[in-house]
């Protein structure tokens, strides 16, 4: 009997997700013979059985498209909102998934889906997962696909932010994505010739920043682009969420946990709006107009580059492999150039961060931009 591979997408969309598809399932037809099912929006077109026929025509034309054809959420199989009520779906999932007929279940996705597949194959499903988010903060794995795509997007709106800020002798205080960690905006902003990237890696003195700002007006310059993640956090904040999480690790009963979750989650929703708190903030410290500009989901949409075609092109090609040679519980990740096989557990649950000795961040610092450090 041919295996049948079934295919979901979820998490936030990311460019290269099709490319993706298309990739595990020509392999999977033309070179091992086997059928493959799309499950519609993430985790919860499993749970529901809702599919579609991934083949011939269906794979057709879809590389260069943006988002996925599958669609997606941020659905969790062990905390599934079902009438009104957050269930455990992970036995009714697998359940499906073998009355389909479903001989593995390859997943694509960033960190929350590597965490939600790992439990699924602990649970006993045959899995394999790709590594995707526009975050590139997927362990293990030396870029996620989406990364590229973003980046360039993030990169041309430095650029075209430049002749804006020069024209209007401001500051120009840009928000990048990133979600926790700075590969986005410090990538963006060397590329893009940012004055400032203020990053969660680093945690950020704005009296430091305005310095550097008021350094380039004595020197002659007369406008500033600031890049911000989205994550960044300010000296203070940082001491006080890890001050926070360590309350909560802690917590001896349950109750005290819950009242360290809740304390936390309250400190994140504190922290809204941020980027335009800093732009306000720089314009005190400075006497320079500043303005912000947050690109947010434009930075996900769209075609992806050609780096992300071909790294989610070759992830997918040896994500059908990997079931053909029924090798489960494991991400195929991008390593030195080549597609690599990594044990699940050695993804699930952690983050890759940008290292404080990252080359990116020495470039940064040799080239006189501030860290905000
Ligand atoms: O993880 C990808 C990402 O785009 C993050 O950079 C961002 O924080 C988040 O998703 C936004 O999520 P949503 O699309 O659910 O608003």
């Amino acid at each position: 009997m041919p295996k049948t591979i079934g295919i979901l997408t979820a998490g936030g969309d990311s460019p290269g997700l099709n490319a993706a598809i298309r990739a595990i399932g020509k392999t999977a037809a033309r070179a091992h013979d086997m059928q493959v099912v799309g499950f519609l929006d993430g985790f919860r077109g499993v749970m529901e059985n809702r599919t579609v026929r991934l083949e011939g025509d269906a794979l057709s034309g879809i590389l260069t498209k943006g988002g996925t054809i599958l669609g997606t959420s941020r659905d969790k199989p062990h905390r599934m909102e079902v009438g009104g009520q957050i269930l455990d779906m992970t036995e009714a999932m697998i359940d499906n998934c073998s009355q389909l007929g479903i001989d593995a279940l390859v997943c694509l996705g960033g960190g929350g889906t590597q965490k939600n597949a790992y439990r699924l194959s602990k649970a006993g499903m045959p899995i394999v997962t790709l590594p995707k988010t526009i975050d590139n903060d997927v362990a293990m794995t030396e870029r996620t696909f989406g990364f590229d795509t973003a980046l360039a997007i993030a990169t041309e709106a430095i650029d075209r932010l430049h002749s804006t800020a020069h024209s209007h002798h401001r500051i120009m205080v840009v928000e990048v994505m990133g979600h926790n960690t700075g590969w986005l905006a410090l990538g963006s902003g060397i590329a893009g010739g940012a004055d400032v990237v203020m990053f969660p890696e680093i945690p950020h003195d704005v009296g430091k920043v305005a310095d550097s700002l008021l350094a380039r007006k004595s020197g002659g310059s007369r406008f500033s682009i600031v890049a911000v993640s989205e994550g960044s956090l300010s000296v203070e904040e940082a001491a006080t969420r890890a001050a926070l999480r360590e309350r909560r690790a802690a917590a001896s009963t349950p109750a005290e946990k819950t009242k360290g979750s809740e304390a936390l989650k309250a400190f994140e929703a504190s922290r809204t709006d941020s980027t335009a708190r800093i732009s306000k903030e720089l314009q005190a410290l400075t006497g320079l107009e500043s303005r912000v500009t947050i690109l947010g989901h434009v930075q996900r949409g769209g075609t992806p580059s050609a780096v992300d075609r071909l790294l989610a092109t070759r992830l997918g090609a040896e994500a059908a492999q990997a079931v053909a040679d029924d090798d489960f519980g494991i991400m195929i990740a991008s390593q030195g150039g080549e597609a690599v096989r990594v044990p699940l557990d050695q993804v699930a649950g952690k983050r890759r961060s940008v290292p404080l000795d990252h080359p990116w961040i020495q470039t940064a610092r040799q080239l006189g931009m501030s860290l905000g450090d």
